[in-house]
């Protein structure tokens, strides 16, 4: 008998084993008009160009052959297709191909900047528009999610905007995502949108293996990223550089957590109201079980998140302790080892 409905996972595999085959060469050049970079990650580069024939503009991602292996594109390329039908997820055209040096796919082209382009440091954004980009991007993670899948690099970066002001964004950049229950060995390096359990399994420079066991890839961690990105487009920081012990920051948002009776609330989560300290609890449970999931924003959408009177003790800017400000600098992806 023939199954009718295949998981998610099998679907993509067979989709990647389908698009291996057909995977056709051509040269970027013969085909389309460059028109200029758009924009650049660690992987690769993403170029605005027209068809030659059809004068249809687009954004070609690209990746050199050097630094990319065949089955990490096809991953990359096969879920974002999967997953493109959403309103909230960039579009693809079913358009993938090698060059010489190459592996490069189609996407819609999004022609506002990213979210960090827009991110004030220190100011962050106004608050309606980080609610209306919150809606979208936690029904584009349900969506992921109910597909069997994390994203995993979820950051202002891989937020586009079609205007500057939210009213559409649309979440990019499947090259991290995998399926639910994927085990994580070790990473290496940090990224202040990593949740701690993920921070556990990461070496420093000098280690050879982490002090964590493997981590299995939950929902859960797009949850605690996301709360790390509205902190930050809410204020224009990061709340902490990275969540280890070695970071004040996070130790003391670690201690408040865990006794909030106790301990003072730190200077940086003063701002928001009780409704908004009461959403990040739950977005940034230190104990990833206990997380509640995207779509639960929705339950403080209509309450105030900054508090537009400086409570006590917050008197003036001075006294808010400066952690990272959201600087120029991009936030890079780190190299990932991970076994199955
Ligand atoms: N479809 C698109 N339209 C417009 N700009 C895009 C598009 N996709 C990506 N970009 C820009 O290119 C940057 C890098 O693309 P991304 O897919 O995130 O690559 P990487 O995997 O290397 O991080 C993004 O941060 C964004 O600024
Ligand atoms: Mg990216």
């Amino acid at each position: 008998m023939i199954e009718l409905k295949m998981a998610d996972g099998n679907l993509i595999d067979e989709l990647m084993e389908l698009t291996a085959q057909s995977l056709s060469r051509l040269e970027i050049n013969d085909h389309f008009n460059i028109i200029k970079e758009i924009g650049r990650g660690k992987y690769g580069k993403v170029l605005l160009v027209t068809h030659r024939c059809r004068g249809t503009p687009m954004a070609l991602k690209v990746m050199p052959k050097a630094l990319t292996k065949l089955q990490g594109f096809l991953r990359e390329y096969c879920i974002s297709l999967h997953l493109s039908c959403h309103p909230c997820i960039v579009g693809l055209f079913g358009i993938a191909f090698q060059s010489k040096e190459h592996y490069a796919f189609a996407q819609e082209l999004v022609i506002g900047k990213d979210l960090f382009a827009v991110i004030q440091p220190r100011v962050g954004i106004p608050e309606s528009a980080v609610k209306r980009c919150v809606l979208q991007i936690a029904s584009a993670l349900e969506f992921i999610h109910e597909h069997n899948l994390v994203h995993r690099d979820i950051k202002p970066e891989n937020i586009l905007l079609l205007d500057r002001h939210c009213c559409r964004v649309k979440l990019a950049d499947f090259g991290l995502t995998q399926k639910r229950g994927t085990l994580i060995r070790l990473i290496s390096g940090t990224l202040p949108y990593m949740a701690p359990e993920l921070c556990a399994v990461a070496v420093e420079p000098g280690e050879s293996s982490p002090r964590a066991e493997p981590l299995s890839v939950e929902p859960s961690l797009d949850t605690w990223a996301f709360g790390v990105v509205i902190f930050c487009i809410l204020t224009g920081y990061f709340p902490w550089e990275r969540c280890t012990p070695s970071d004040d920051f996070y130790q003391e948002f670690a201690d408040w957590c865990r006794a909030p009776a106790k301990a003072d609330t730190p200077s940086q989560w003063k701002r928001f109201t009780p409704a908004a300290l009461e959403m990040f609890s739950r977005l940034l449970a230190l104990d990833a079980t206990q997380r509640c999931t995207v779509g639960e924003v929705r339950v403080y959408i209509d309450e105030d998140w900054v508090r537009t009177v400086p409570p006590e003790g917050l008197a003036d800017n001075k006294t808010l302790k400066a952690s990272s400000t959201l600087s120029v600098s991009r936030s890079c992806i780190v190299q990932q080892m991970e076994v199955e």
